[in-house]
Parts: structure tokens; C-alpha cells; sequence
């Protein structure tokens, strides 16, 4: 067994989102440190996956703001409708893209990134935030994971209503 953290890296993911939720609810207990609890929960994902990329982009003004993340240096501010986290942020919507090069407006942070997933990160209707993945092989996400990261970010958000 190839352990990251608590979550046993090889099985299959919709396993393993259910660990990651149970250790992110045990990594975020009794800690209200907005940083604190980001950085752990981007290092959480990053190290149960192989993805290239994994972080939180903040609201601010105008502009997404680069948040904390795990990963190869990345741009640190992104407009409103710009690139795939833009995009998230503008309609609310997940951004789930097989082929980042065919995406209109991509912001290639890296060459190597070929395929993304983008989750807003919602409160009391308004995106505060995306958490933003990246991965080096195309066509790298389905609706486990959409399903598995929407869960995770929604355990961060209930923990900001406590
Ligand atoms: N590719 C993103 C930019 C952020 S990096 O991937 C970390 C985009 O198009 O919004």
C-alpha cells in the first residue's frame, strides 16, 4: 500500500475521494487559519494524485490572485473570463478540459499541462475562489473527479461557516 498522508494512492478514485473528504475534515478540524488550512488542502490533493499542478486562485478586485498551491511556479493574476480559471469564475461554472490546447484563452502557466479541472469555490452564491488542477496528460479527469474536488471544496467552504 502506497501511502500519501492517510489516502492510499492506489486505488481507484472514487475510493479514494472518500478518504481524501475524511482527511481533509480530520486536517481542517479545530484549525480556522484560512492559509494554513489551503496550503494543507492543496498538499492533501496534490499528494494523492499525479497531477502536475494543484492550488487555490482568490478573488481580489478584479483579478483571480494566486493562492496557495503545490507544483511548478504559476502565473499570479488572471482577469475575470480569462484562461480556464477565468472562465470558472465568470459563468460558475466547473471548467473540465480534455485538451487545455484547444481552449480559447488558455493560460499556459506551463507547456507541460495538457488537460485541467477547475472548481468555483461558492459562498452564499458569489465564487470567492477556484481551486484550479493540472495535469500532464491530456483527457486526465472524468466526473469522479468533478465530483470527488466539488466535495472537497465544499468540506473547505462549511468549514468557514463554523
Ligand atoms: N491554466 C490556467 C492558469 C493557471 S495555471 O494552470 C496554474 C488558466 O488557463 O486559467
Amino acid at each position: 500500500m502506497e501511502m500519501a498522508g492517510n489516502i492510499d494512492v492506489t486505488l481507484p478514485k472514487a475510493e479514494r475521494y472518500q478518504q481524501l473528504a475524511v482527511a481533509l475534515k480530520g486536517l481542517l478540524e479545530g484549525e480556522n487559519d484560512f492559509l494554513a488550512n489551503q496550503a494543507n488542502m492543496a498538499a492533501l490533493i496534490f499528494h494523492s494524485f499525479d497531477f502536475h499542478w494543484v492550488g487555490f486562485y482568490w478573488v481580489k478586485a478584479d483579478e483571480l490572485v494566486l493562492g496557495a498551491f503545490q507544483g511548478p511556479v504559476a502565473c499570479t493574476r488572471i482577469k475575470k473570463g480569462k484562461g480556464v480559471c477565468g472562465t470558472c469564475w465568470a459563468k460558475n461554472e466547473v471548467q473540465l478540459v480534455p485538451d487545455v490546447n484547444v481552449f480559447p484563452g488558455h493560460i499556459a502557466c506551463s507547456a507541460l499541462s495538457q488537460s485541467e479541472l477547475v472548481i468555483p469555490i461558492v459562498q452564499d452564491g458569489e465564487v470567492k475562489g477556484v481551486l484550479d488542477i493540472d495535469s500532464v496528460f491530456l483527457d486526465d479527469f472524468d466526473q469522479h473527479d468533478v465530483q470527488g474536488m466539488s466535495d472537497l471544496v465544499d468540506i473547505m467552504v462549511s468549514k468557514w461557516e463554523k
